[in-house]
């Protein structure tokens, strides 16, 4: 499960100071800077008032300025802007008694969806009960990320994410499932940017099947390389056989190849994934084979 850290300092501050102290940027495969991301992160949380008066503030301003621009939804509070080596969040997670809850659902919540990260990331329990995890650990080096694969997840404990609880969850370590908590809840996060990391896999998994489900989540570069594809221009098509021959991202070649055998019929496309075969990925390869099978 993720990493519990103690951090009992009783001093609050509110944003700007955290900010302040995050300056130096964030590293959590640095003790240092993990320590210091940490203290800055109790510190907040210790301040009981800054995200009502911030919400209050926005309520105010809501038709007047957008706030920070994220891929979030509304459940997620941009609480700073991408400061280089981190950005600042707080998540709200309504219980199943929350009309937003029986309005959209479990899953727009993502509670009961098994996933890991493809980021490290800190968070405090601020508010309420906080949600319920199944936690389970996994080696991202022995999976090659096919639909199906066995994933080798470790059970590790149910918990929930406790008023003051503090914990590091680990890129491509900690997986949880998520379920709703007693009563609405808040967390905060200090959310660690790499953008080398958006090319790391951030998978679903099927607990029952101990198995990987797909990946999570995917690139603009791929969205626009399936459309360019989908127009299928010379040029289009010559820089997609390239990517599914030679891109260093698996995902990136298996879309070439999913976005190409769109275009052909069943005979084009079974020498297509043919040649994804043999491609040298074994993700690749065992994709194109089940592709294969259902011709
Ligand atoms: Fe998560």
């Amino acid at each position: 499960m993720p990493r519990l850290i103690e951090q009992c300092d009783t001093r609050s501050h509110g944003l700007s100071a955290c900010l302040d102290m995050l300056s130096v940027g964030f590293d959590p495969e640095d003790e240092i800077s993990l320590d210091n991301a940490s203290l800055a992160l109790r510190r907040l949380s210790n301040d009981r008032n800054f995200l009502g008066d911030l919400l209050i503030e926005q309520l105010k301003q809501n038709h007047h300025e957008g706030g920070h621009e994220s891929g979030y939804g509304p459940q997620a509070i941009i609480l700073s802007p991408n400061m280089g080596s981190f950005f600042l969040r707080a998540n709200i997670w309504p219980s199943e008694d929350e009309a937003c809850f029986r309005a959209s659902g479990a899953k727009t919540f993502v509670y009961g969806i098994p996933h890991d990260h493809n980021f490290s990331f800190l968070t405090a329990g601020y508010f309420g009960p906080g949600y319920l995890s199944d936690y389970y650990e996994y080696d991202y080096e022995s999976v090659a990320g096919c639909k199906g694969e066995k994933a080798g997840l470790r059970f590790v404990e149910r918990s929930a994410l406790t008023e003051g609880k503090l914990m590091l969850y680990r890129a491509h370590r900690d997986v949880h499932a998520q379920l709703p908590p007693q009563s609405l809840s808040v967390s905060l996060n200090v959310m660690h940017v790499d953008p080398a990391k958006g090319w790391y896999d951030q998978y679903g998994f099927d607990l029952e099947n101990d198995a990987v489900t797909g990946i999570l989540n995917p690139t603009s570069t791929e969205c626009f390389l399936r459309c360019a594809i989908g127009i299928g221009t010379k040029e289009a098509l010559n820089f997609a056989e390239w990517v599914g021959k030679s891109h260093p991202s698996d995902r990136m070649r298996l879309a070439s190849y999913e976005a190409r055998s769109r275009l052909l019929d069943k005979a084009g496309r079974d020498v297509l994934w043919r040649q994804a075969e043999h491609s040298g990925s074994i993700m690749l390869a065992a994709e194109a084979a089940s592709r294969r099978a259902v011709l």
